[in-house]
């Protein structure tokens, strides 16, 4: 079957750092769906994983994790999805990627695509949004239904991929939403995803709220550049409040602003629970459920902001360079195999 991989791990410039691949095509067993794949999206953990460094890779690694596709074949443990069944997924960290003409997946990470998209479109949804709902509904712990009504979330890189759900998300649980952008047409982006103010993460997000009329907000959603926002971050959120972080790190952070505002610090990672087998992973498969419903009544409309065709090496690199470069807007798909 068709693949694109990597060997080395080089410049995305370099030819070689994405290539067109033959690998064999895999068969499903346990709770394995074999899907065919469709449609892909990229998402910045591609290109980290993809990462220049000296190590060398015998057989092609297959990156890529968001994906929307029909399943060909089931695992003899597999009990919600039959041959024929068109799905979405955003992946296991652990396991080959989607960029690959067939694909293995654990059935219970698996949702069933919104009836009203098209692959390449559903194939946007799945990693931005499985991150942007844990981090809202499970790790911030807002409710969905509406009983959290009115707090304030400032959501910094609201127009990013995770960005242009999480706005919606987070309006869906009726939140005062502030989300970020520092260019014009970023901050239209945050706004036709719903978000009531945009403010500057180019500036002091602390004295950005302040300028229109919050003190402080009760939550804070960081999506890009923690060590950046960070200190500005813990003068914004409100005492006994809760930040949620989900890109790592580069220096240590400091807490004492934390101590003293009894606030809280939470990490989302959407890979957690695939990588750690938890209990709960099935959770995953639901909420993506939950989200088709949601897509197909019309209440979250698509973040997918461009689609290119077809999934190939060139393409692929194309997209991984334009995603690096850190300007892009809602979600790239790529679509089809020729
Ligand atoms: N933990 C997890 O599970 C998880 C899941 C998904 C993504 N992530 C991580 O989350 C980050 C965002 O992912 P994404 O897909 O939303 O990214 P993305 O789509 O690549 O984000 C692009 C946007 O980033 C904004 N941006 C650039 N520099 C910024 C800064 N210094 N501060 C705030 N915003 C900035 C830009 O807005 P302007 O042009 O307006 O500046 C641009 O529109 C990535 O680092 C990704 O690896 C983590």
């Amino acid at each position: 079957m068709k693949a694109v991989g990597l060997k080395q791990y080089l410049p995305i410039e370099n030819e070689n750092s994405l290539l067109d691949v033959e690998i064999p095509k895999p068969t499903a067993k346990g709770k394995d769906l074999l899907v065919e794949v469709k449609a892909i999206s990229v998402n910045p953990v591609d290109y980290k994983v993809r990462a220049p460094k000296d190590k060398v890779e015998s057989e092609p690694k297959i990156l890529g994790w968001d994906a929307a596709g029909v399943v060909v074949e089931v695992g003899d443990e597999v009990t919600g999805f039959k041959p024929g069944d068109e799905i979405y997924y955003a992946g296991d960290i652990t396991r080959p990627g989607s960029n690959s003409e067939f694909q293995l997946i654990d059935e219970r990470i698996v949702g069933r695509k919104p009836k009203n998209l098209d692959f390449a479109r559903a194939a946007a949804f799945p990693l931005t949004s499985i991150t942007a709902w844990e981090a809202l509904f499970e790790r911030l712990n807002i409710d969905r239904n509406g009983a959290d009504a009115d707090k304030s979330i400032l959501i910094v890189n609201g127009a990013g991929g995770v960005g242009s759900i999480a706005i919606q998300l987070a309006k869906l649980a009726k939140l005062k939403v502030i989300a970020t952008a520092s260019r014009d047409e970023t901050t239209a982006w945050c706004q036709k995803m719903g978000a009531d103010e945009v403010v500057n993460h180019r500036h002091d997000l602390a004295e950005e709220i302040e300028k229109i009329g919050y003190q402080d907000v009760d939550y804070i959603l960081c999506l890009s550049h923690t060590d950046e926002h960070w200190q500005a971050m813990t003068r914004a959120i409100k005492p006994q409040g809760t930040i949620c972080c989900i890109v790592d790190n580069e220096q240590p952070l400091a807490m004492d602003t934390l101590k003293s505002k009894s606030a809280g610090l939470v990490w989302e990672f959407m890979f957690t629970r695939s990588m750690y087998q938890t209990e709960d992973m099935a959770e995953q498969g639901k909420l993506l459920n939950e989200l088709s419903q949601l897509i197909e009544d019309g209440v979250i409309i698509s973040t997918c902001n461009d689609v290119i065709k077809p999934i190939n090496a060139q393409n692929l690199r194309d997209v991984h360079q334009r995603l690096e470069k850190g300007r892009t807007i809602g979600k790239i798909a790529i679509a089809d195999w020729s």
